[in-house]
């Protein structure tokens, strides 16, 4: 982490987990533990557990956040939430482009990049999520993917408006495998995404470009991970739902 430069924000993705009473329970027991963190701190929970989610965290540092959001404003599109929906909940932000979204459920660069444009559009901050896929990694292409992603992903969005863009790394074979990249491999693809920043906007929105890892942080590997300058925090998923783990992972980008 480098803040001098920029903010350290740890997030949760919960993913298909927890009811709404789970939800209650899970954030009345983290906040308190999170309550001094010198780092921003967010929760984003499933749609159903928004409004509790919501309300359990009024007064307290933790922001709350969705998990994925349609392009569109309204219509015609069945079981989807648009973002204009989730920004009239008061919510401040918004997950695109999981690798999950995009392994199972069809998503695109072109679509990740529509679901950020009307992300920003109804005033959300967005965690944009990019990462290679294990044969990617072993095809050594995974520096040119994540670019690629990341510029796709960008497109159409002006330099005033990354302010509002937190990037996620997530090398897809690290997620839920308990396999971490190691801290040199996560600090070096979160450089060549800072230094795709500075390509297509410049240096100064580089350097403050918050860019997060993913993919099996925990409270044992977050020390490494966030001690190295280009990882400026965390998407975390399975330790998102054990407060002690989650808080210890605040504690550590609070350092
Ligand atoms: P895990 O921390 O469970 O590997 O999940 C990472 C992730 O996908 C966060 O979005």
């Amino acid at each position: 982490m480098n803040k001098q430069l920029r903010k350290a924000i740890i997030a949760g993705n919960w993913k298909m987990n927890k009811t709404p009473a789970e939800t209650k329970s899970l954030l009345t027991e983290i906040a308190p533990l999170v309550k001094d963190a010198d780092c921003d701190v967010i929760a984003c929970v499933p749609y159903v557990d928004l409004t509790t989610a919501i309300d359990a965290t009024q007064g307290t540092n933790i922001k709350i956040g969705a998990e994925n959001c349609h392009w569109a404003e309204s219509g015609a599109f069945t079981g989807e939430i648009s973002a204009k929906m989730l920004a009239s909940m008061g919510l401040e932000y918004v997950i695109i482009g999981h690798s999950e979204r995009r392994q199972y459920f069809g998503e695109t660069d072109v679509t990740v990049n529509k679901r950020t444009r009307a992300a920003l559009d109804a005033g959300l901050n967005v965690i944009l999520c990019v990462g290679e896929l294990l044969e990617q990694r072993e095809q050594g292409v995974t520096a040119e993917l994540v670019a690629m992603q990341t510029k796709i992903a960008l497109n159409g969005v002006s330099k005033d408006e990354l302010k509002k863009i937190i990037i996620a790394y997530e090398p897809v074979w690290a997620i839920g495998t308990g396999k971490t990249a190691t801290a040199d491999q996560a600090n070096e693809v979160c450089a060549v995404i800072r230094k795709v920043i500075a390509d297509v906007y410049d240096k100064a929105a580089a350097d403050t470009m918050t860019v997060q890892y993913g993919g099996s942080m925990n409270d044992g590997n977050a020390d490494e991970l966030l001690g190295k300058p280009d990882v400026d925090g965390g998407l975390i998923g399975g330790a998102a739902l054990v407060a002690e783990k989650f808080a210890a992972i605040v504690k550590a980008a609070s350092k």
